[in-house]
């Protein structure tokens, strides 16, 4: 926790701040420990403070050894004013992706003479390379996530519906020590599994059916993410050609991450593997993207995705081919990016499966 608090002050020296101001679940609990739904960090060069309510004091004491810990009754402005006119803060910088429009004019009219200065992108970056707690996290929620899907895949076949697969996963999950789901989980079968994003309903599995299952917990705060596609009953040529065009792309463009590469680069060889095979236009999204405390993080593996990958960064790789009235196939692993290659935190196999 003292390196990543070292970090944030080291960022509020380089903006030329006086104070960071930090609310998002995710970002408070990075670097100060909190797992509470109520709490404002107030970061100086030289003091730490956390406030919050009556709810959670107690909690703070224990979680928050680098910080402060100040109570507030009504108004968190009220108590944050009075620190900022203590500390001398005249450039505070705060998360502009996260408070809503409501609650900024409300602390620019509380502000007096202090500048409220966005800081969003540079604070959400600091949680872009993992440490190693933070990779153990991950690797123990990919875990759990891979027995529960080892488990559940007995049950996947004609008649089973969506949804009963999706709750069977999530409760494994939850009994194996995940806190809860990472996202709302993927079951799209047979022509629904073209939709990327298609979220488990009251269909029934039936024969010939691809089923894309795409799902991921919680553990300890840290999200797992990964996908795999079967098929059920039978496999027909074009089922094989679709599922072996990804499956080429997401080995050779996972073989191909190392630091050094850009998210840029890494898009390109799954989507080169792709086009070549005429699927390109039927892959729509990105390779893909950061995964920590929350699902969805920096880096992006896309078209867009300029920053170089570091050691450390945990992405996921997981490109897809979704054809309206068919369906679709998508292959998605999370790894840790190294030096000279990938550490792979999920070890269930992605050759075709037929169930
Ligand atoms: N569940 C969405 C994703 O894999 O990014
Ligand atoms: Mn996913
Ligand atoms: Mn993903």
């Amino acid at each position: 926790m003292e390196k990543r608090l070292a970090k944030a002050k080291d960022l509020l020296r380089q903006e030329g701040l006086d104070g960071i101001l930090v609310q998002s679940p995710a970002n408070r609990r990075y670097l100060s420990g909190f797992t509470g739904t109520a709490g404002s960090l107030l970061i100086t060069g030289g003091e730490s403070i956390i406030l919050t309510d009556f709810r959670y004091t107690r909690q703070a004491k224990g979680q928050c050894s680098l910080f402060r810990v100040l109570e507030y009754q009504n108004d968190v402005w009220e108590t944050l004013c009075g620190l900022l006119k203590e500390h001398g803060i005249k450039r505070l910088g705060f998360e502009d992706g996260f408070i809503t429009y409501r609650q900024y004019f409300r602390m620019k009219e509380r502000l007096d003479d202090a500048v409220p200065i966005p800081l969003d992108e540079g604070l959400n970056l600091l949680r872009m390379v993992k440490d190693e707690a933070e990779i153990c996290l991950l690797r123990t929620a990919s875990q759990i996530s891979e027995e529960a899907l080892g488990h559940v895949m007995q049950m996947i076949r004609p008649g089973v519906t969506e949804r009963e697969i999706s709750t069977a996963l999530e409760t494994y999950m939850i009994q194996a020590g995940c806190s809860g789901p990472a996202f709302e989980f993927i079951v799209a079968s047979g022509k629904r599994s073209a939709m990327p994003h298609g979220t488990a309903s009251d269909k029934k599995i039936e024969y010939g059916d691809f089923v894309t299952i795409d799902f991921g917990g919680k553990y300890e705060g840290y999200c797992s993410d990964m996908t795999r596609t079967f098929v059920v009953g039978k496999c027909s040529s074009r089922h094989k050609e679709v599922y072996d065009t990804v499956l080429t792309a997401q080995l050779t463009a996972q073989e191909s991450i190392k630091a050094g590469i850009t998210g840029r680069d890494a898009d390109a060889v799954a989507r080169n593997i792709i086009k070549e095979a005429g699927y390109g236009r039927y892959f729509g999204h990105g390779l893909g993207h950061g995964v920590g405390l929350k699902i969805h993080e920096a880096p992006t593996l896309s078209p867009k995705g300029d920053i170089v990958l570091r050691p450390g960064m945990a992405v996921t790789v997981e490109p897809g081919v979704y054809i309206e009235d068919f369906g679709g196939v998508r292959i998605e692993d999370l790894v840790i990016v190294r030096e000279d290659g990938v550490e792979n935190l999920n070890k269930m196999g992605k050759e075709l499966t037929v169930l």
